[in-house]
């Protein structure tokens, strides 16, 4: 997390927080903040008119990602969540920088802390889109909070149109995987924790669990990352919403309601209809 002014002190703020991704894939985080802050109010945009993410230059990127902000910002949320992985890779210190006084989280370095907790040999593979493996950011996370552990990337973009497709847990997706995965396992030395870098790549965690050596650990920053959110809310630092505040959770994307519709609830693993989506023009 960082934050970069000096923010109005409130007590209670009934605002939304704001959560934002490539597409549907965050929905794997808002489902984790939701159960972590049952009190508060969300709005989640993901910008499916433009994704992938993950196979974009970083300077794409950033724009997309400074556009979506800017959109959640102006709808008048309290805090930023930047559920995609590659986004935050890229365009984490940009965000802050344009935000100040907001705090924004990004899912990296709680994914990071994440893998930390899970790996008893100190090494860590990390699957991302090839976008999160070229910017380092797990990597130079990992270094930052343990310089001993040994960290392994591998960009798998085939994942999240599988994902996409509902193929997560499918024969396709054992044969991308062991394409992937061939030359680390079975090893004695090979990493003892996947970190999944990416927000899709939770749904292929069945297929990559009956793939992996017994004993290895899968994990991924949905969990962490809102941990970090509800640690803001404990510290002070983000204001809950009053006792007496009606939650709610909006959802707003930049293209197909009906597909959002479709694919997000499989993330969220609760039905969402084409009807709850608000499309949106973020440029
Ligand atoms: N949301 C992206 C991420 O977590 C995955 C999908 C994409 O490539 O846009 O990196």
């Amino acid at each position: 997390m960082s934050r970069s002014a000096e923010p109005a002190p409130r007590l209670v703020d009934d605002r939304p927080i704001g959560v934002f991704d490539s597409g549907v894939g965050g929905l794997t985080v808002l489902r984790a903040l939701e159960s972590a802050l049952p009190g508060e109010s969300f709005l989640y945009l993901g910008d499916t008119a433009r994704l992938p993410y993950g196979t974009k230059s970083p300077a794409s990127v950033v724009r997309y990602a400074t556009q979506c902000a800017r959109l959640l910002v102006r709808s008048g949320v309290k805090a930023l969540v930047i559920a995609c992985n590659t986004a935050a890779s890229a365009a984490l210190p940009e965000l802050v920088a344009a935000h100040p006084g907001m705090p924004v989280v990004g899912v990296v370095e709680p994914g990071a802390r994440a893998a930390l907790a899970a790996t008893r040999n100190r090494r860590v593979l990390v699957l991302a889109t090839e976008g999160t493996i070229r910017a380092g950011a797990y990597q130079s996370a990992l270094a930052r909070l343990a310089a001993d552990v040994a960290v392994t990337p591998i960009g798998c973009s085939v994942f999240v149109a599988l994902a996409e497709e509902g193929w997560g847990d499918s024969d396709v997706a054992e044969h991308a995987a062991r394409r992937y995965l061939g030359a680390i396992y079975p090893h004695p030395s090979a990493p003892d924790t996947v970190l999944l870098g990416c927000t899709h790549f939770p749904v292929l965690a069945p297929t990559l669990a009956r793939l992996l050596p017994a004993g290895v650990a899968l994990v991924d920053s949905a969990a962490t990352t809102a941990a970090a959110v509800a640690e803001l809310v404990a510290a002070g630092d983000l204001a809950p919403a009053g006792a007496g505040a009606e939650r709610a959770t909006r959802f707003l994307a930049t293209d197909g309601p009906e597909r959002f519709a479709r694919v997000g609830s499989q993330f969220l693993a609760r039905p969402l209809g084409a009807a709850d989506i608000e499309i949106v023009d973020v440029a």
